[in-house]
């Protein structure tokens, strides 16, 4: 099959057909689907006719084997030319088997891990009949109150577009067509939804072009370089256009500038939303500006069916701009092989055999481990296995453990924290009590759990978040711990016995309560499938701490958005020459975040040596090599991240403090060292210029080289042009 089939068959297509081909529509639409029936309602107020569903192009949110092959079965049977549907769905941590959250991947800081999760979601998925997964999603994020930004892996966009590479390659393998264990990857937000203006859900994004380009567009181009064959548009508006109607942004820069070929697909909604929005009067102006940016498909609203044929008829649009969008369409059912095989991977059979299969649990506990972040630790942890402990908490038996998109991950079958610790006592007494309500509880319960705790050597706090407290319109102000749970921890502290809190949440959180309070803080996120048991790997030291934070934890939410990457101030705190009172500074915190980017401690203790340059001048064509010796002083194994950022002394415009440009994992046995090498080149110090050129300055750069964006060695050179 080729190109000369797909024109044949576009040649064949009515305008009504064509048209229904760019709608995408939630799985219940859908004869065979097993929630057939429920669509009468949502079909007459959407305008819907039986006709755009036996002609449309794809469905949201189908999973399972069974159901997808049905639906397609049922499909090929009324669309007149037998063309296939699409099967898109959010697998973006896993399938059933979940991993932990992106943000929690992120603090990995290991590729190889995240493209293992991908190509493992991938294969359930697969298996189960998707052919599309919503993801990555690679909007670079800085305010904690957005409840998405554990869908982000952080606030840099050098390692978010690392990541997002690693995710792409893993859902969708080196031969998409053939391998039919991968999914298409969508990368998402585009663009810039990471930044909404006081981290509430889908409001305005403001930001200039050049830091959009420097900082928020990296990791949406990187997932594209990889091959990410579709792209989702964002809520948000792009320079007071929203993303889905802003031709700028998807035509001048998607298509021209970066030669995006592939299916560009409106978020949920957003089509019509440029009615809210106050830039389109009716759906028919909605239609007409989303099609003109580019947009191909309309997620569930049909302002596309519902238009688009009148827009051609009095000439508004050509029909051409309608078969460019249906052409990437069937050329991706193509490249998927739908037209020979419209079922792909689906299989029922192996789908029981894969999916949650021990081998995929293995790897979502080693992620997992490999994601939680030791923020405190006074040398309560790791636990000894023959003391008694006191877990307490809401987390303690809750299988909320997932975190929002989950997709068909089960919280029954989440192993709990309770039941990770039970399997590693030996003989020692377990004491578990609730304490409390996520954010309710009364006072019997928490003096109930007080009571219980009083026989135990040390008590564990298991403490967090609802999934629902974050996510998709899971924005919050206040990000702290909920007041009954800093009353529980208030209560506990009183006994006086060493105490470790593990949190369970989807966002740095403001730690007031916690911190102090708490002998040890381990950050475990929301761990996914196996959370429980990973997160008693490291409590217990059969496992050791190596995640990194991503994203800063604030001291308080008044100092959001704070981000490593900031730019100095012409008043800056802690000048040599600076005054009392007129730097740039808070009367009442610190400027600095409570735990920055790239923090997280070990059991083990690393030491640095002080960084050395081959040599201190760059030329445009050579490199310069900076060594640090890094060794393992404690009395356990550890793996240590090393990481590298420089910073741009002056620039033609202002430049961060430090920028990451590169970083190491390494494994150290007690005792041993390591010779890190990193190689700077000209390419790392380029930036975007006032004009938005790219391009790099001569001049002198700080290297700086360490265990976290703060404790850092330096070193200078100076590029020479
Ligand atoms: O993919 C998602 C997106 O991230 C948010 N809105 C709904 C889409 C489809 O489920």
């Amino acid at each position: 099959m080729n190109e000369q089939f797909l024109q044949s068959l576009l040649k064949k297509m009515t305008l009504d057909e064509k048209i229904a081909q760019l709608l995408q529509l939630a799985t219940p639409f859908f004869k065979g689907s097993n929630h057939e029936g429920q669509i009468t309602g949502p079909m007459e107020q959407m305008g819907i006719r039986e006709e755009d569903i036996q002609n449309s192009g794809s469905v949201l949110g189908a999973s399972g084997a069974e159901e997808i092959i049905n639906i397609q079965k049922a499909h090929l049977n009324e669309n007149r030319l037998g063309i296939p549907l699409l099967f898109m769905s959010d697998i973006v941590h896993g399938f059933k088997t979940i991993f932990p959250v992106p943000l929690a991947i992120g603090c990995s800081w290991d590729l190889g891990m995240a493209e293992k999760s991908a190509e493992i979601a991938a294969k359930e998925a697969a298996v189960s009949g998707v052919h599309v997964t919503f993801a990555p999603m690679v909007d670079l994020v800085r305010d904690p109150r957005w409840g998405r930004v554990m869908e982000s892996t952080g606030e840099d966009p050098y390692l978010n577009s690392e990541y997002a590479k690693a995710f792409v390659r893993g859902f969708q393998g080196s031969d998409l067509t053939n391998d039919l264990d991968r999914v298409a990857a969508c990368v998402k937000h585009f663009a810039a939804y990471g930044a909404p203006e006081g981290g509430r859900d889908y409001n305005t994004v403001d930001i200039s072009e050049r830091t959009l380009r420097e900082s928020y567009l990296p990791a949406y181009k990187a997932a594209l370089d990889e091959g990410c064959e579709m792209v989702m548009t964002a809520f948000n508006v792009v320079d007071g256009i929203p993303a889905t109607g802003n031709k700028r942004l998807m035509r001048d820069l998607l298509r021209d500038e970066w030669n995006f070929d592939g299916v560009l697909i409106s978020d949920w909604g957003a089509v019509k939303e440029m009615i809210p929005h106050g830039v389109a009067e009716d759906e028919k102006e909605a239609a007409l500006k989303a099609i003109n940016a580019g947009v191909d498909i309309e997620m569930m609203t049909a302002c596309y069916v519902n238009h688009l044929k009148e827009l051609v008829e009095e000439n508004t649009i050509d029909e051409s701009i309608i078969d460019e969008g249906v052409m990437r369409i069937l050329e991706l059912k193509q490249k998927l092989g739908l037209f020979e095989n419209p079922f792909r991977g689906a299989d029922e059979k192996r789908e029981k055999e894969l999916v949650f299969s021990e081998l995929h649990r293995k790897a979502a506990r080693e992620l997992a481990v490999n994601s939680s972040v030791l923020l405190k630790n006074d040398g309560m942890l790791p636990l000894s296995k023959e003391q008694s402990v006191a877990l307490i908490g809401p987390f303690a038996e809750n299988g909320d453990v997932l975190g929002p998109w989950s997709w068909l991950g089960s919280r029954e079958d989440a192993a709990t924290l309770s039941s990770g610790i039970s399997e590693k006592l030996l003989g020692a007494k377990l004491i578990v009590e609730k304490g409390c309500g996520i954010e309710a509880g009364t006072t019997e319960l928490i003096n109930g759990a007080v009571k219980a705790a009083e026989s135990a050597d040390v008590i564990v706090l298991a403490l967090g978040e609802a999934s629902e407290m974050s996510g998709e319109a899971g924005c919050r102000s206040n990000i702290q711990l909920p007041d009954i749970q800093l009353e529980l921890i208030a209560k506990l502290k009183e006994l006086n016995k060493p105490m470790a809190a593990v949190l369970f949440n989807g966002r740095p959180l403001d730690l007031h309560g916690v911190i102090d309070e708490a002998n040890a803080v381990l950050e475990a996120w929301y761990p996914g499938s196996e959370g429980g048991h990973a997160v008693a790997d490291i409590l217990f030291g059969d496992e050791n701490p190596s995640g990194k934070l991503t994203m800063s934890f604030p001291y308080s939410v008044g100092q959001v958005p704070v981000y490593y990457n900031a730019f100095n101030t012409g008043r800056p705190q802690g000048a040599p020459d600076a005054q009392e009172r007129y730097v740039s500074q808070y009367l009442d915190i610190p400027n600095e975040p409570l735990f920055p980017f790239g923090y997280g401690l070990s059991y083990t203790t690393f030491s640095y040596s002080e960084a050395a340059l081959s040599t201190d001048t760059l030329h445009p064509d050579a490199s310069v090599t900076l060594t640090v010796n890094v060794q393992n002083t404690g009395e356990l194994a550890g793996e240590e991240v090393v990481q590298l950022y420089i910073r741009d002394l002056s620039g033609e415009v202002v430049r961060p403090l430090k920028e990451l440009k590169a970083f190491k994992k390494i494994l150290l046995q007690p005792g041993e060292s390591a010779e890190v090498k990193f190689t700077i080149n000209e390419e790392m110090l380029k930036y975007y210029h006032s004009n938005l050129e790219f391009n790099s300055d001569p001049g002198k750069f700080i290297a700086s080289v360490g265990p976290n964006s703060k404790e850092l060695k330096e070193c200078t050179f100076e590029l020479l042009k």
